[in-house]
């Protein structure tokens, strides 16, 4: 640097005159009769909230000693905010870097341009905001003369904040300049601060909404699965409770029908053309088979209804112990209608395999949940089309899901939902637990299924939901729970 126009004493009382012209007796010297003091800083800057430091720290960076020392005598006492100010020296470009790096939490930098090489300064700063990508620290280029470096090109070029030359920074202004430069240091990490506690509370508003949305969608499916199930409920009870009356008393007249053949063989003429016109034979053979069908069919009904009440059990805020598979059968009940073939689509097949599982200790309507929310999202991806099953060993030509059941390490149940559909893209892989991500068109799909999942098998259950997929070669999603 070049220190033509410096005077900086040893002596204590001239040691405030640094950077000063020969004509400027003021130079760095206080500007108001010795008032430019610590209070007049602090009074003039009212105690704010405390920012996210406890010290303010200023870099240093000249390869003038003296310039280190009369910078330090000038600010030495000052604070701003109530908290001191602290100070790091660099003598080089080189050291700036170094020390910049090791201390990202430095307010300020006042900064020579040339040192060791014409424009070792500016590489700093170029350092600092390009590489080390730190747009906070405020930067001070401190240049001896107005030739060395342009401050128009250097002002447009680099991201500094201020620029001064040596020659015309007295201590007030010295003073001035640190202050409003801390003081919008401060600011920045106000606004950082704020910035990431609105990104926290717009995740978790999203989060909240997200949820919200689901659990309507779900206790609106629950409620509907449940009204259904109780409609039905009602009449098929009364079927089945007079099934067993009605084929006892069937029993009672078949047996009158053959003890009035044994005792009369040959009965009047009606009798026996009303016993030929009903075909009375055929009739007292298959009605007991048309009761045994009715009965089986009741039993039917009393399954699915059952059925459905296990898959709307949504509100059960409890954790208990609880069969995995019928949880998987009522969704997989439920649908059935989108498994079936179509005039668009051939049927898709469901391979099961159970494994003996104990029962398991869960949130039975949330697991459901998400066994609905999987298995949805499969069928979806099978409508779209079928490709070469690559995730799992197995190849199936057509639309297939296989659900596999097994314990894993003696305490925790793996549930295994694979399909052979498109599969997905990486870049789609890595964002199906977000919330609200969706590659379905817009009213099919609201994205929430997967991270409401999520947040059931992770946070509910502590468990893991993992998903392994590539393009053309099927999707599985794994979710491990312990028992
Ligand atoms: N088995 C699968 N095969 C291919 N892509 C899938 C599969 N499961 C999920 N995806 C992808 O993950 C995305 C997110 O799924 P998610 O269930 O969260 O939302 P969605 O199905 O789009 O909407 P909805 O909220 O109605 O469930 C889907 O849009 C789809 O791109
Ligand atoms: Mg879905």
């Amino acid at each position: 640097m070049s220190s033509e126009n410096q005077r900086v004493s040893n002596s204590e009382t001239d040691a405030f005159f640094v950077f000063a012209d020969n004509n400027d007796t003021f130079i760095f010297a206080d500007d108001n009769g010795g008032q430019a003091s610590n209070d007049s800083v602090s009074q003039a800057v009212p105690n704010s909230p405390p920012a996210t430091v406890a010290v303010w720290k200023i870099l240093i960076v000249d390869d003038d000693v003296l310039v280190h020392r009369a910078t330090i005598l000038a600010l030495e006492d000052c604070t701003f905010e109530s908290k001191p100010l602290t100070f790091l020296h660099a003598h080089s470009g080189t050291e700036a870097k170094y020390l910049i790096q090791t201390h990202p939490d430095t307010a300020l930098i006042l900064l020579d341009v040339v040192m060791e090489t014409d424009d070792a300064g500016l590489q700093v700063v170029q350092y600092i905001r390009t590489e080390l990508h730190n747009h906070k620290v405020r930067i001070i280029l401190r240049t001896g003369q107005p030739g060395e470096a342009p401050e128009a090109s250097v002002i447009l070029n680099y991201d500094i904040n201020d620029y001064r030359l040596k020659t015309e920074l007295t201590r007030q202004k010295l003073i001035t300049v640190v202050i409003s430069s801390l003081r919008s240091y401060g600011n920045i990490l106000k606004i950082e601060n704020q910035n990431s506690e609105l990104t926290l509370a717009l995740d978790h508003l999203q989060q909240t909404q997200a949820q919200l949305i689901q659990a309507e969608k779900m206790s609106s499916l629950g409620q509907m699965v449940a009204g259904v199930a109780h409609e039905i409920n009602n009449p098929t009870n009364f079927i089945y409770g007079n099934l067993f009356h009605t084929e006892t008393y069937m029993q009672g007249l078949l047996k009158l029908i053959k003890t009035y053949q044994e005792h009369y063989p040959t009965p009047v003429q009606a009798i026996q053309t009303t016993a030929e016109s009903i075909d009375l034979p055929f009739l007292m053979e298959d009605l007991p088979k048309l009761f045994d069908s009715m009965r089986s069919g009741t039993e039917r009904i009393k399954h699915i209804v059952e059925s459905l009440r296990n898959f709307s059990r949504l509100d059960e805020a409890e954790i208990k112990p609880v069969d995995i598979h019928s949880g998987i059968e009522s969704t997989l009940l439920i649908l059935q209608h989108r498994l079936q073939a179509n005039d668009k689509h051939p049927e898709i097949a469901v391979i099961k395999e159970y494994g003996q599982l104990p029962l398991v200790n869960c949130y039975v309507g949330a697991l459901n949940q998400v066994f609905m929310n999987i298995l949805s999202n499969a069928i979806d991806a099978l409508k779209m089309g079928t490709s070469k099953w690559g995730i799992t060993s197995e190849t199936f030509s057509l639309p297939t899901i296989r659900i596999r059941t097994e314990i894993a390490d003696v305490d925790r149940v793996l549930i295994r939902i694979a399909d052979n559909g498109l599969g997905m893209s990486e870049s789609t892989l890595k964002r199906i637990f977000n919330p609200f991500f969706t590659t379905k068109p817009v009213g099919s799909g609201t994205g929430l299924g997967l991270s409401i999942s999520y947040s059931i098998v992770v946070e509910q259950h502590r468990g893991h939901l993992t998903c392994s997929s590539a393009p053309g070669k099927g999707t599985e999603f794994v979710i491990d729970i312990f028992i």
